[in-house]
């Protein structure tokens, strides 16, 4: 990435153009089957980029209440675009299909209800790395898209989603009007995002972007990471989701409680450590002490990602940790 960068044809991307941020576009909207595509700082400013672009005022956002539009994102599609949230039930991320019946409406206002002015999904999930079935995007989209409601997702993770379930992201960013993509995370890229959709969406976005300060001029430095996350990161992301399942087998060995090794679909592994006597906060603190790297998601439950620094003998050496730190209970964590 670092000779890339050195290499880069730059030029102003909030002006005239940077060719190296204009063929990651290109690369990016082929890659997912979309007309075009717009570079983005974050995955955050992406996604408030697309909802703005779907829909400005007046209408309700749909999704599954643990996705990270609705979790993570400061309020900004209230804030930002003047939209009101749904957050509707659902299970590792998918939302209810009955719930959603009940709730989508065409866009626009009618005499006292809000319209639809957009639907988001998430995959893979955020929180626990579960990916939607192709099925449930399938229906989603379609419900959507019968009223005349756009449908956004939020796949920042989707190349692990695609690995997941064998299929080109482009198969899975069909069930979508616009998809938001991230660079970094298991990609590998410092930095960066990039939205993808209809031209004449990504001509909306782009003013939006410049709106949220997100328009950066020798940009070119960062896409040309980007293009070598596409090319060389990929693939092996499978190498993640092995050693996800590695730590999930080796932590079942150490208590049976503590993961569910069949729900481990991608690069996440959701650790229950709330019985335990200590708090995943806590428990974040002493792995870390011991040089492993985790994070709390809820009072009880720890989050490990797997990426292409950690390698088999690392998810040994974790087990290996978290078995000595757990057997001391709880006395270790407590003296810290
Ligand atoms: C599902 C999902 N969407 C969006 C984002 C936002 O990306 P960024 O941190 O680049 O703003 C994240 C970040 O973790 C994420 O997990």
């Amino acid at each position: 990435m670092l000779d890339r960068m050195i290499t880069a044809e730059l030029g102003d991307d909030g002006r005239s153009g940077d060719p190296t941020v204009q063929e990651l576009e290109r690369v990016s909207a082929a890659r997912l089957g979309k007309e075009a595509a717009l570079f983005f700082p974050s995955g955050t400013m992406s996604n408030h980029a697309a909802i703005l672009s779907h829909a400005v005022y007046k209408g309700e956002v749909i999704g599954e209440a643990s996705s990270h539009i609705f979790r993570s994102e400061m309020g900004g599609l209230s804030l930002l675009a003047g939209l009101y949230p749904r957050p509707l039930p659902g299970h590792a991320g998918a939302m209810d299909l009955g719930a959603l019946d009940a709730c989508l409406r065409p866009p626009g206002v009618t005499d006292h209800v809000l319209g639809t002015a957009v639907v988001c999904m998430e995959t893979t999930h955020a929180v626990g790395g579960a990916v939607l079935s192709l099925d449930h995007m399938r229906q989603v989209h379609e419900k959507s898209s019968q009223l005349g409601v756009p449908v956004h997702l939020d796949g920042a993770r989707i190349f692990n989603a695609a690995i997941a379930l064998d299929v080109a992201a482009s198969t899975i960013a069909a069930f979508a009007d616009s998809v938001t993509f991230c660079l970094s995370k298991g990609l590998s890229a410092p930095i960066g995002s990039v939205l993808t959709g209809p031209r004449p969406f990504i001509g909306r976005a782009r003013g939006f972007r410049k709106m949220l300060g997100g328009n950066l001029r020798q940009a070119g430095l960062l896409a040309a990471c980007g293009l070598v996350a596409l090319e060389q990161s990929i693939e092996r992301l499978a190498d993640d989701h092995d050693n996800a399942r590695r730590l999930a087998d080796g932590l079942y060995g150490v208590d049976p409680h503590l993961v569910k090794p069949a729900e481990v679909a991608t690069n996440m592994v959701m650790v229950h450590v709330g019985s335990n006597g200590a708090d995943a906060e806590q428990w974040t603190r002493v792995l870390s002490d011991h040089g492993v790297l985790a994070a709390p998601v809820s009072k009880e439950i720890l989050r490990f990602v797997t990426h292409r620094h950690v390698d088999a003998p690392s998810i040994e050496r974790v087990v290996t940790v978290f078995r000595e730190i757990y057997r001391s209970r709880p006395g270790v964590l407590f003296s810290n």
